[in-house]
């Protein structure tokens, strides 16, 4: 089969890698790609939200399948415009990645089904936000309904703080039209994890547990980021905790999801929060997470083409998901300043030579055919052992072996419990 995967991050190198695995992908291509893409795909210059010609370029090609792996082309409605154009594609939907694309939409959702999540109200109206704030007790959340590369939420320690970032997003345009609606939401406690599953439009299978870590600093300090790394598990779950999180979560969202004429096909994401009173969502993705995908791909055992065939053709259950029985943790190396202003174009050494996986995301090969960075996160080094500590003290070896100039990374990758 001849594959082509949308997407330049560590994620995709990380879906590239999984595919190249498989024996019935004999050509891999990538959109746009990246340094580290480019060693096993072959990578074209075309944006992964230029749906129109990513649509012009998968007929020219003639893919037998497209794997659309980032959240805006899929929002934007990557998938359906393949489809349109007599193309095999993976991945949800425009009328199901709007879980992702509106969080008025998925809110909604969660309310009418029953589904575990934070109290919330949702406003259009800055004075009438600013005056249900008034009635609300700190902290509290403020989120922008739309896309905002992950930053559009604002955790307020006071209602004055709540007032300024509602008037932000809605006046300001702080996150542009994605602010235009907010939803102002109860504050959770307790740990974070993230549970991904496939989706095939009627089954939903979780794939093993992770846990991001979205501050750019250790003791989750700093600003919020894409996530700085990642482990799995994600959390020290019972069999039974399992099952809640099943029954009272996966399937009622898929059955939501079904029953709205939206059926999801391709991989969720839950992002969960494990409070006192039970599992709830804190968001859902319409896609696999980065850096949780990185963590997660590596330990998958099944042949991912086998996969993903089933969830288009809708035959999940009929295959068999086995993981490899160990723990895993990425780090992710970022450029220092991310994810504020940062400077491109270092050098980075040592990846060859210390002999681990190493995910490339912002990377490039430039003019003298050396490989320097390009992007805020720049690379994700990935371990595993039989122990969380294991996989966690291997990740770290390889991070000590690679270097670029104003390298930054995390210290303490799984061993907080991540996102304050
Ligand atoms: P989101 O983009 O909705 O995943 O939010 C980003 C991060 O903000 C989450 O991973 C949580 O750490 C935090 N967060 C979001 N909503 C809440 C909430 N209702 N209570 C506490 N923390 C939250
Ligand atoms: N790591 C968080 C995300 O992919 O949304």
């Amino acid at each position: 089969m001849k594959v082509l995967v949308v997407g330049g991050g560590g994620r995709e190198h990380a879906i590239c890698t999984a595919l190249k695995k498989s024996p019935s992908v004999t050509e891999l291509y990538c959109a746009p790609g990246n340094g580290g893409i480019a060693e096993i795909a072959t990578c074209k210059n075309i944006g992964a939200t230029d749906v129109d010609a990513m649509v012009a370029y998968a007929k020219e090609e003639k893919f037998d399948l497209v794997f659309v792996a980032p959240d805006d082309p899929l929002v934007l409605g990557m998938v359906d415009k393949m489809q349109e154009a007599g193309l095999r594609a993976f991945g949800p939907n425009k009328n199901a990645a709007i879980i992702e694309g509106s969080k008025a939409f998925s809110k909604g959702l969660m309310k009418k089904y029953n589904i575990p999540t934070a109290k919330y109200e949702l406003f259009d109206d800055e004075a009438k936000a600013i005056e249900y704030l008034d009635s609300q007790k700190a902290p509290i959340v403020i989120k922008a309904d739309g896309l905002a590369l992950g930053k559009g939420v604002i955790i307020a320690q006071t209602i004055e703080d709540a007032k300024v970032a509602v008037h932000e997003m809605m006046s300001d345009h702080k996150f542009g039209s994605a602010g235009n609606t907010v939803v102002i939401e109860e504050f959770m406690t307790g740990p974070e994890m993230t549970l991904l599953a496939f989706a095939d439009g009627k089954t939903c299978v979780p794939m093993i547990s992770s846990r991001d870590h979205k501050r750019a600093n250790d003791h989750d300090e700093g600003l919020n980021t894409g996530g700085m790394g990642a482990v799995t598990p994600g959390a020290d779950l019972t069999d039974a905790d399992n099952k809640r999180i099943y029954d009272e979560i996966v399937e009622p969202t898929m059955k939501a999801l079904i029953a709205e004429g939206r059926p999801f096909k391709g991989v969720i994401y839950f992002g969960l929060m494990l409070t006192p009173e039970g599992p709830k969502v804190v968001e859902y993705n319409c896609r696999f997470g980065d850096p949780e995908a990185q963590a997660i791909l590596p330990r998958l055992e099944t042949d991912f083409m086998e996969i993903i065939d089933a969830c288009i053709d809708g035959n999940l259950d009929k295959v068999d998901i086995k993981w490899k029985d160990c723990c895993s943790c990425v780090v992710v190396m970022a450029s220092g300043g991310y994810p504020l202003s940062y400077a491109k174009g270092y050098e980075i050494t040592g990846i060859k030579e210390c002999g681990h996986l190493v995910f490339q995301a912002g990377t490039k090969i430039n003019d003298e055919g050396k490989l320097v960075t390009s992007g805020g996160r720049v690379l994700c080094v990935y371990g595993e052992g039989k122990t969380s500590d294991e996989a966690i003290d291997s990740a770290y070896e390889g991070v000590a072996k690679i270097s670029f100039k104003d390298m930054h990374f995390r210290h303490d990758i799984g061993r907080t419990l991540g996102n304050k």
